[in-house]
């Protein structure tokens, strides 16, 4: 059995009292766990912004749960109205950031170089990034698919080096996968995953032990399983399902049973 991380995105969605609940229900799940499952699994739980702290003093020291931010600016401090730092996200206690999700590419213009920006402030205070990568309908249709997802990390690559990649996470999703009810097969993940890996060992050697790669897009209890057990991939990026706490213990509890 593989070690396998379940990340919720909640998007633009929840409120203190939706996240009470979640947690609540989470971390009692946890606590009814035998101390040889509980190992395999790890839920990072991401809200908007906003909410983080407030769900920080909920998972308290609670060892399966981690908190992730949606966004975070290029600048560490100074006169950037309206942005949050990688420095204090750090300082609220989250672990992980996700960079260049294709929302964020859509509706506010962040393209490759941005999101370079963004990832070095990331590793810079030693938090985790996860880079979204994917390709739309229309690059997928004129399989197109390796070569976007491979342009997407090079701007980093160049312009920082391989080594920053090291302690990352690489999470494909397809943007026409997100919302729609179409997530990609196994083979079309393998094939991707296999084609950015090769690319990345021509780099240095190893690289699987050296990123994790996720996938995400239209993810559910009903396909969850043959999206772990059937692929390369070490954990899953989830949105609309990751509103209810029940499809998520479906997920595990199916995963681990
Ligand atoms: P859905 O699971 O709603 O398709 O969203 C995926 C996603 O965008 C996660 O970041």
């Amino acid at each position: 059995m593989k070690n396998i991380t379940i990340i919720c995105n909640w998007k633009l969605n929840g409120n203190k009292k939706l996240i009470n609940i979640f947690l609540k229900k989470l971390i009692n799940f946890f606590k009814t766990l035998d101390e040889h499952k509980k190992k395999y699994i790890k839920v990072i739980f991401s809200p908007p912004i906003l909410y983080l702290d407030y769900s920080y003093k909920i998972i308290n020291k609670n060892k399966e749960i981690y908190l992730c931010s949606q966004n975070v600016d290029i600048n560490e401090n100074g006169s950037f109205t309206g942005e949050i730092s990688a420095k204090m996200l750090k300082d609220i206690g989250v672990s992980y950031v996700i960079l260049g999700h294709s929302e964020r590419r859509k509706y506010h213009n962040e393209s490759d170089y941005d999101i370079s920006e963004k990832f070095f402030s990331v590793k810079n205070n030693e938090l985790t990034p996860i880079l979204c990568i994917g390709e739309n309908l229309n690059d997928y249709e004129n399989l197109k698919t390796e070569k976007i997802c491979i342009s997407q990390i090079n701007t980093i690559i160049k312009k920082y080096g391989i080594e920053i990649m090291f302690n990352s996470i690489i999470a494909y999703e397809p943007i026409w996968a997100i919302g729609t009810g179409n997530y990609a097969s196994k083979e079309h993940i393998n094939k991707v995953f296999n084609f950015i890996k090769n690319y990345l060992n021509s780099f240095c050697d190893n690289i699987n032990n050296k990123i994790k790669f996720y996938y995400g897009g239209s993810i559910s209890s009903y396909n969850s399983e043959d999206l772990i057990n059937n692929n390369i991939i070490d954990g899953l990026l989830i949105g609309k399902s990751s509103l209810y706490i029940d499809e998520i213990l479906n997920i595990i509890n199916n995963y681990i049973k």
